[in-house]
């Protein structure tokens, strides 16, 4: 976060009086290779862990996708998300409405178990998470998507929902709000339209979109407008899944019978995102949003017509949210249990 910017914490957590230790990444810069000699295959343990979660749920992977972009986003990439509440800290990043639906802090958790007993107190849950997303992407992807990691990062001991609430976007944004809303985190036009497709994979509440329900045709198809409010009606607040590709082939037979070819692979991170945008069959407004704007809807194109260029910058993108840093000064440590700060 740039200083000037840094918004009002209203509710900030600071355990203990003892010093941790400062600065974004433990031994100056964060390395490909890190724990070679500190932990040796921790990587492997990551990956082990995230395909038995996938092969049980492929969702698990998009839950994890996003878990980077909320972790990241807010105070740098140091776990600060993956706090529960406590009486120190009623409100941590989690309980922001903004974080509705984030998941996956299971997996998470469960790895970190694991990889303390191989060896205790030396790997992040920071980096933990940057881990397990690449590895989802990889794995949704069909290995298109994948980069080596750089790691050495700290765990923050700050967790606030408004601060999360401040620097994530919402999905009511105009174009304007959400680009000026990345390049606060030094992130251009195109790398919004980029990470942006990860929205091909997971789901979203009614919620999130309520306002699409009504939107006007030159925004959202009709006919999806209309697969939206039934699924919609079917419950308080129920998801639904964000690419039409993977809704049930009876629903989009049903209202969008020339899209019933597309149902055809679940959960697959791809550029059909981008397809889908440009035909108005997006969920959130902040993707429909990315055509008003002729750069980013050239970026629209761009990657509608060319998945594996997107394969590698989605892949350059991620590399780069990784490598977000802790506010200046921040104090670190190495937590015990990933939901939550070590006592001291
Ligand atoms: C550009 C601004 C963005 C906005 C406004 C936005 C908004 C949202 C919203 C509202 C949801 C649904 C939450 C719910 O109702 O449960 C969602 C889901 C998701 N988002 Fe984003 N998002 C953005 C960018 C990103 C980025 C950069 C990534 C990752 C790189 C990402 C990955 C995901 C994934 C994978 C899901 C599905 C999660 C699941 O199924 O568990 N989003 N996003």
């Amino acid at each position: 976060m740039r200083p000037g910017l840094m918004v009002a914490v209203a509710c900030c957590f600071l355990v203990g009086v003892v010093a941790a230790p400062s600065a974004a990444a433990r031994d100056g810069e964060l390395k490909v290779g890190y724990y070679d000699g500190k932990c040796r295959g921790v990587e492997g343990i990551v990956r082990l862990h995230v395909v038995r979660a996938l092969a049980q749920d492929r969702r698990t992977g998009a839950a994890l996708l996003r878990l980077i972009f909320h972790d990241c986003f807010v105070r740098g990439c140091d776990g600060s998300v993956l706090l529960d509440a406590s009486d120190e800290n009623p409100r941590p990043e989690k309980s922001a409405p903004v974080n509705i639906g984030l998941s996956a802090f299971d997996v998470l958790e469960e790895i970190k178990a694991a990889v303390e007993k191989r060896c205790p107190g030396v790997v992040s849950c920071a980096d933990i998470l940057v881990y397990a997303a690449r590895d989802a992407g990889r794995i949704l992807s069909d290995g298109r998507v994948d980069f080596d990691v750089p790691a050495g990062r700290l765990d923050g001991l700050v967790s606030s929902a408004d601060e999360a609430q401040a620097e994530i976007p919402d999905p009511t944004l105009t174009l304007q709000q959400l680009i000026d809303n990345f390049a606060r985190k030094n992130f251009t036009v195109e790398e919004l339209v980029i990470l942006s497709g990860a929205h091909s994979v997971g789901d979203g509440h009614c919620s999130s979109f309520a306002a699409r329900l009504a939107a006007p045709p030159d925004q959202i198809a009709p006919a999806y407008r209309d697969l939206l409010n039934y699924k919609c009606s079917r419950g308080a607040d129920p998801e639904v899944a964000n690419n039409v590709r993977d809704e049930d082939l009876a629903t989009v037979a049903r209202f969008m019978p020339a899209f019933a070819g597309r149902v055809r692979a679940v959960s697959r991170l791809d550029n059909t995102y981008y397809l889908n945008n440009l035909d108005k069959v997006v969920n959130f407004n902040s993707d429909w949003q990315l055509l008003t704007g002729d750069e980013a809807r050239g970026h629209v194109h761009e990657y509608a017509d060319n998945g594996t260029l997107w394969d590698h910058d989605f892949a350059d993108s991620l590399l780069k949210l990784s490598k977000l840093p802790m506010p200046a000064g921040s104090k670190g440590e190495i937590r015990n249990e990933c939901s939550v700060v070590n006592r001291r």
